[in-house]
């Protein structure tokens, strides 16, 4: 029998919102929170940043209480630091639990045995994970890739190496370091992987749509599933995938109209998020591009959105596109196959 996860849930089944540098952020995790994520994590933080108190680190670490459950992830292959961020960010904060980045596959964090790094020494990976253990009485979970490298992934062996050091979730990535994100997610290790453990094993790796949600959960028995790039400018992803989970029919993606609404919503939610309100609408442009994408005329609507400075500038560029006839006579069209090129654009900026 699985052991539970270590908070309540308000399903078996949950469904995550992937931690995401630079789109994960408290805006897009609430809003994703209001369209049917059951859990959301924050973007990958500094464990030294938050040990220093980063004026920037720990202003992301702001959250609202409707974003909770909510997990902070954290990074580092200091294991001394780790278990200062963690406690820091226990008693600060107070989020449902911590998770550790041992996913990221970044130069300047693998270069100092961060994210992904760790993975080339199983015992760093323990020392970490049973240092964060002691420096929090909140629940710790950890997040992986298959292994640094083709000759040394290992998934199983990871996994369990994981559980045995004190993780009480495990989300699964799995592509290892050295692929980065090509290549296709073999959800045969997920399987592996949630057959061989007994904490939770969450699924993760190229659900575009509430269908492979769905086929994930089926292929590899997996506890909860994850989704990162398929969320984007398509929040409403977790609602249709609990309609499937749940034997429904799945709930239409809403009309241009509406999708506009929710765009500016998000947008507004930014702009006081933000400390800098330019800097906000600088940052937000990416979502504004993925909200749109697919629609008739996205191209040129997109060239409009990357310039703005402001959310008036974008209210001003949806009412003219809605005014206009092709905006209005087929603005109903589906996006929810989009995210994929957007998703390689925004790895590109990532990494
Ligand atoms: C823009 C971007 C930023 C990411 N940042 C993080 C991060 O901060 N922490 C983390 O564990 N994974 C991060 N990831 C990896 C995702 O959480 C996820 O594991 C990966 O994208 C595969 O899932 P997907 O196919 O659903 O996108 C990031 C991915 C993207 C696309």
């Amino acid at each position: 029998m699985p052991r539970p996860f270590p908070f309540p849930l308000r399903t078996d089944t949950p469904l995550y919102l992937a931690p995401m540098a630079g789109v994960s952020e408290s805006p897009f995790r609430r809003i994703c929170r209001r369209f049917g994520a059951d859990v959301v994590v924050t973007e990958f933080l500094s464990a030294e940043a938050i040990r220093r108190e980063n004026e920037a680190t720990l202003a992301k670490l702001r959250f609202g209480e409707d974003e909770r459950p909510i997990g902070v992830q954290i990074f580092g292959a200091d294991a001394t630091a780790m278990g200062d961020a963690a406690r820091l960010v226990s008693d600060v904060f107070q989020p449902e639990f911590i998770d550790i980045n041992f996913g990221c596959p970044v130069k300047k964090v693998v270069k100092r045995n961060g994210g992904s790094g760790c993975l080339k020494d199983l015992g760093l990976v323990e020392s970490v994970i049973r240092a964060v253990s002691a420096g929090t009485t909140l629940p710790v979970t950890v997040k992986i890739r298959s292994g640094w490298s083709e000759d040394m992934r290992n998934p199983v062996e990871i996994a369990l190496r994981c559980q045995d050091a004190g993780a009480t979730v495990l989300t699964l990535h799995p592509r290892t370091r050295a692929q980065m994100y090509s290549g296709a997610a073999r959800w045969d290790e997920i399987a592996a992987v949630a057959s061989a453990l007994e904490i939770p094993v969450l699924g993760n790796g190229d659900i575009k749509t509430p269908e492979d949600a769905v086929a994930m959960r089926r292929q590899t028995g997996c506890a909860g599933v994850m989704i990162a790039r398929g969320s984007f400018g398509q929040p409403w992803i977790f609602d249709q995938t609990r309609d499937l989970l749940e034997g429904r029919e799945k709930r239409a993606a809403p009309p241009v109209r509406e999708r506009f609404a929710i765009a500016l919503e998000h947008a507004h939610m930014a702009d006081e998020f933000e400390l800098d309100p330019r800097g906000a609408a600088v940052e937000f442009r990416k979502h504004l591009g993925w909200y749109v994408k697919g629609l008739p005329g996205s191209a040129d609507l997109r060239k409009k959105l990357y310039a703005v400075h402001s959310v008036s500038e974008v209210e001003a560029i949806f009412d003219d596109y809605l005014s206009q006839p092709y905006g209005a006579r087929h603005g109903e069209d589906d996006v929810a196959d989009t995210a994929n090129d957007v998703a390689d654009n925004a790895i590109a900026s990532a990494a």
